[in-house]
């Protein structure tokens, strides 16, 4: 499926955008966002989340160390809805090494309630779940510049 692609411009931009992606998250789903150190993988995270309305942007920092954080949505869609609380992780698998670490993590928990999953280098982890999947790959494109490309991998599936 032909991915949906995006340049920004600054770290800003790219917050901007996540916001943008926020107001289309529905829980259940899990986000999966590749590319290297730098790419601006937590920078897009900070607009996701706060665009959820779950932390302000500058809670939102990196898991590298604790590898998930965890956040609460009181009332997804804003006071007039009246969707159930809901919560939302932020893992980073940059530093695990092996399944008892993965274990440790507490993963399968986070995927067995309803909840909104973003995920930092999704490579190290074959997640084995029935979610809709939104792959999100962000790539240097010169010094501030950062090229963002979202497929929905749910769709992709329903095609095969
Ligand atoms: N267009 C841009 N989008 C995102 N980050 C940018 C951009 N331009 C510069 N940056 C900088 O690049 C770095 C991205 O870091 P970070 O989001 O932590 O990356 P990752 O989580 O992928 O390792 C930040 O220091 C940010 O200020
Ligand atoms: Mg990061």
């Amino acid at each position: 499926m032909p991915a949906d692609e995006f340049v920004t411009q600054s770290s800003e931009e790219t917050i901007a955008k996540g916001r943008e992606i926020a107001g289309k998250l529905r829980p259940p789903v899990l986000v999966l966002l590749k590319g290297d150190l730098g790419s601006g993988k937590t920078t897009l995270t900070k607009g996701i989340i706060s665009g959820l309305g779950a932390a302000k942007e500058e809670d939102v920092t990196s898991p590298t160390f604790n590898l998930v954080h965890e956040f609460r949505i009181q009332n997804l869609g804003g006071s007039k809805s009246s969707s159930p609380p809901c919560k939302v992780y932020h893992v980073d698998l940059y530093r695990v090494e092996n399944f008892h670490d993965l274990e440790s993590l507490g993963l399968e928990d986070a995927l067995s309630e309803k909840a909104i999953v973003i995920v930092e280098w999704p490579e190290r982890f074959t997640f084995r779940t029935d979610w809709p999947t939104i792959e999100i790959r962000l790539d240097h494109a010169g010094r501030d510049s950062r090229r963002i490309a979202i497929s929905d991998l749910s769709a992709e599936n329903r095609l095969t």
